[in-house]
């Protein structure tokens, strides 16, 4: 029996191994409500009687942590992670982990070339944390590895230089060993926006981020902890909010030409976006702006952990409706959700705003990384096998589920690399690596190889069930990095290796 038909006939209890379980029995300890241990539960860890969100709202502008350096080109500040209490829906309250008491956490905003001076302070009780600076060319011993854990109750610093050519829109998260998941469901993930010194795009266009979380309430208010169905196909909950906020508005006049920065903040969940019928312009990747813009889009892809930076214009006034469709990742077991939902609505008033100006046909040069000197691949696979007390399930990478004290592969930095991640499992895994931003080369599909199409820098690609991606790697600084399936449910169950960059 493979897999898919092991899930389907739905006659055995799953057993999961290691930290999810352990996950698990510290939240019956607690006396959370234990998730269904059987697969034939499918997504519904919150019966009908779920919350109801206000909507409609305007858009909210993500709270700033404020910089208190007093000179240019420094950056500091203060973030704390601890408990608090969020007020998603009217008369429940909802006990969420925050940054600064805030979910998402604020928005750190800083510019290229800039000292970057975090003082951090855990205040989760009883836990562990790091800050992983997601996507961000940040020295390894300052990036938040599961290695570098902040004790509760400690506080440390976070210290890194962001070098030229380095803006782009990334964003935070914890990266504890087993609990990153948790974490972010939980509550604790904000966007980190580098400037460049010179802005090729109009700054009539604004710039707005939308940052898309994921949230499921039970009918108390709660945040119930991962099913069986969410750790094996990536937490879906029952709404996607922006900025915090579901389905809020945003105002502006005919002829109004947007830059949004898009951010897939959740655990598991598949974006598809569209701006009702209105042609999207991709200006911008995970590491920043694109050689030239990419006009005429309909819909853009975000699997977990993407960014995006994109131009919409809006001509006439009516209401415009951010959307997500429907994706089918390969989701295992019955009771795949629909996961299109109405994002946010843009009201697009009758007076006009003035003429914007053109967005310019360059934006900047991509490094040529030149040819790779070392290639290396990294097949991610999905097992299920007989063991004590039932069926096991793995996520796997090369064979191997996760281990701190291994390292999988060795690097040097400088040296461009040659990356193949083959996916030969039944489900999407969207591959991500700490420590660079990567340029994808070509994706292969029942041997049809497609070339990328344009040059862009990425920390994040899906690599659908049956695809070979492969991507050019240049780490520029020594030290342990992590890859991992950003699905944060399979990133838990081991899917994730660490490469090792010498100097
Ligand atoms: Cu966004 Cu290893 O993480
Ligand atoms: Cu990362
Ligand atoms: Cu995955």
């Amino acid at each position: 029996m493979n897999r898919r038909e092991f899930l389907l006939s739905g006659v055995a209890a799953l057993v999961i191994s290691s930290p999810a379980a352990a996950q698990m029995q510290d939240h019956s300890k607690h006396g959370m409500d234990m998730p269904g241990m059987s697969p034939g539960d499918g997504k519904t860890a919150v019966p009908a009687a779920s919350p109801v969100l206000p909507e409609g709202a305007p858009l909210r502008d993500l709270p700033r942590l404020a910089n208190r350096a007093s000179g240019p080109g420094r950056f500091e500040a203060d973030l704390t992670a601890k408990p608090a209490i969020a007020r998603f829906a009217e008369g429940v309250e909802t006990p969420i982990l925050a940054y600064d008491g805030e979910t998402p956490g604020p928005l750190i905003e800083v510019t290229e070339g800039d000292k970057v001076a975090i003082r951090f302070a855990n205040r989760l009780q009883g836990e562990e944390t790091t800050i992983h600076w997601h996507g961000m060319p940040v020295p390894a011993d300052q990036d938040g590895n599961p290695m570098d854990p902040v004790a509760s109750g400690a506080d440390r610093l976070y210290a890194f230089e962001l070098p030229e050519g380095s803006a782009g829109s990334y964003w935070y998260h914890p990266h504890p060993h087993g609990r990153t998941a948790e974490q972010v469901y939980r509550g604790l993930a904000g966007a980190f926006i580098v400037k460049p010194r010179q802005d090729p795009i109009p700054a009539a266009y604004g710039d707005t981020p939308l940052f898309f979380t994921d949230l499921r309430l039970a009918s108390d208010g709660s945040i119930p902890p991962n099913t069986m169905a969410d750790l094996m196909n990536g937490r879906v909950g029952d709404h996607v909010l922006v900025n915090g906020q579901k389905k809020p508005v945003l105002t502006l006049p005919a002829g109004s030409w947007r830059r949004f920065r898009l951010f897939n903040a959740s655990n598991g969940r598949f974006l598809r976006l569209t701006f009702g019928t209105a042609p999207i312009t991709l200006i911008g990747s995970d590491g920043g702006l694109l050689e030239a813009p990419v006009p005429g889009l309909r819909v853009i892809d975000l699997a977990p952990a993407e960014r995006a930076e994109v131009v919409v214009a809006f001509d006439q006034p009516g209401q415009v409706v951010l959307r997500t469709e429907d994706v089918d990742h390969g989701w295992m077991g019955p009771g795949r959700p629909d996961t299109a939902a109405d994002l946010m609505t843009i009201d697009v008033t009758a007076d006009r705003a003035e003429t914007a100006p053109a967005l310019p046909a360059k934006l900047r040069r991509i490094a040529d990384l030149g040819p790779p000197v070392a290639t290396r691949r990294l097949e991610f696979t999905e097992t299920m096998s007989m063991g004590e007390g039932g069926m096991k399930m793995g996520f796997l990478i090369n064979g191997a589920s996760f281990d701190m004290n291994r390292v999988d592969v060795v690097a040097k930095a400088g040296q461009t690399e040659l990356w193949e991640i083959a996916n030969l499992a039944d489900m999407d895994h969207p591959f991500h690596l700490h420590g660079t931003q990567f340029q994808p080369v070509e994706t292969e599909r029942d041997g049809r190889v497609s070339k990328a199409p344009y040059r862009a820098w990425k920390d994040t690609i899906n690599v659908a069930r049956g695809e070979t991606v492969r991507l050019l790697v240049r780490q520029e600084q020594p030290g342990l990095r992590m890859y991992h399936c950003h699905i944060l449910e399979h990133e838990q169950l081991g899917m994730m290796g660490v490469v090792e960059v010498r100097a």
